[in-house]
């Protein structure tokens, strides 16, 4: 048998993957012949057990996904037909897409310019009558404000989820992502710091949510049921012992991991500094970001959207992530009601979707690939500067002129 996916190394410098030992593949080979029989479950309760002591919650659920994690959180805390979730305009659309597997409706706020998170604001602007749950999302690895969107979501009597699927090790004044709504979420997709190969985890500090969780999650049958009598109709969401063998894995070199992604960001961060009008990831006083995407977004100064610049990146060999579009732009959510009034208001989101982009952030980069990519976003952005807006708007103003001919690039011979 052939495997030709041993050991093949990326040709060109990929945005995101994980970085997989011999440690985890000793514990998935030894999970493929011992995780059944009596040792079904144990890889799993394991992860689960290590997993909630690592986010510091009572409770922890393997799953399938982070899709499956949310999908069960909105489920446990009973949001159906008639109700509204109000969601970030900027995130993946599987933190929607269970809101409309349940029937309701989700209402989507603007977010913060600065940690390009939800912004409480505007969350405040979209609670009504109908409000069940609020969704923060900690996005690429920063984190909400959870102070805030706590306080609003007490005073409003409604449930929070934090999904922090892309955002495992940050932690808000020693508060780990995850740990600070009613149930946090997190993904272990092949793309996120820490890997399952696909995978999730839910968690929380709430014994009636977790019941209610567990019996969704297997088909409506309660945890001791071994006579198949399913009470209701739930969910099939488990995770196999062979994932859960490599999530122990991932989870112990889990600080490896983060301490990669903060010097990755630290190199795009140091090379990219003096750049009028670029920024990167936040990390504001009390934050630890764990960066699982090093992200820039530039302003109006410069003239060129995310698309232009990821092509002249593509064309140097190195992989990119648009910053993502507000949902309720996506043509698959466009014609929710909800949608119009959120692109008339989220003038944040807009804004920021244009003019961003995901960098390499890979654990499997060296430094040089970085620097590479920091060197060629660099000439990007400096070829397509004009002047800032003030400049602009005066009647002579200077154009700053920068043609692409004048920057240049090293050359890389293998990228
Ligand atoms: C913010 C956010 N939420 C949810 C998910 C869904 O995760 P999964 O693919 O594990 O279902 C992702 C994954 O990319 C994500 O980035």
């Amino acid at each position: 048998m052939r495997l030709p996916l041993q050991g093949a190394l990326p040709n060109r410098i990929p945005v995101a993957g994980p970085d997989i030992s011999d440690l985890e593949v000793s514990l998935v080979a030894d999970a493929a012949r011992g995780g059944f029989y009596q040792g079904a479950n144990q890889y799993q309760s394991r992860f689960e057990q290590e997993f909630a002591g690592y986010v510091g919650v009572s409770h922890a659920v393997a799953l399938p996904s982070c899709t499956s994690a949310i999908h069960l959180a909105l489920a446990a805390m009973g949001v159906g037909p008639g109700d509204e979730v109000i969601v970030p305009d900027i995130t993946w659309i599987a933190t929607v897409a269970p809101v409309l597997y349940l029937g309701a409706t989700p209402i989507f706020a603007d977010v913060d310019p600065t940690t390009w998170c939800i912004a409480p604001t505007s969350v405040e602007h979209c609670l009504s009558k109908r409000t069940k749950a609020i969704i923060g999302v900690d996005l690429y690895g920063g984190m909400c404000d959870w102070a805030r969107l706590r306080g609003l979501a007490r005073a409003a009597n409604v449930r929070l989820i934090e999904d922090a699927a892309e955002a495992i090790g940050s932690s808000w004044m020693n508060q780990r992502a995850g740990s600070l709504a009613d149930i946090g979420a997190f993904s272990f997709h092949g793309s996120k710091t820490m890997t399952t190969g696909e995978g999730g985890m839910l968690v929380t500090n709430d014994g009636d949510l977790l019941a209610r969780v567990l019996r969704l999650r297997d088909h409506g049958r309660a945890p001791n049921d071994f006579f198949f009598e399913n009470e209701e109709v739930g969910f099939k969401y488990r995770m196999s012992a062979v994932q859960a063998a490599m999530g122990l894995g991932q989870l112990s070199r889990l600080q490896q991991f983060l301490d990669k992604k903060r010097r990755i960001f630290s190199l795009y961060s140091e090379h990219l500094a003096g750049l009028d009008g670029v920024t990167l990831n936040a990390e504001p006083a009390g934050l630890y970001n764990s960066y699982w995407m090093s992200t820039v977004v530039w302003d109006e100064s410069y003239d060129i959207l995310k698309k232009g610049v990821m092509a002249r990146l593509a064309a140097r060999g190195i992989d990119s992530r648009p910053f993502f579009n507000p949902l309720s732009s996506l043509p698959a959510l466009s014609n929710i009601a909800s949608a119009k009034p959120a692109r008339e208001r989220n003038k944040v989101a807009y804004g920021l979707s244009e003019r961003g982009i995901n960098l390499p952030s890979a654990l499997c980069l060296e430094d040089d690939d970085v620097l590479w990519a920091a060197c060629v976003l660099r000439a990007a952005l400096e070829s397509s500067r004009v002047a800032p807006v003030s400049a602009r708007e005066r009647p002579a103003a200077a154009v700053v002129p920068a043609s692409p001919e004048k920057v240049a690039i090293p050359s890389r011979s293998a990228a």
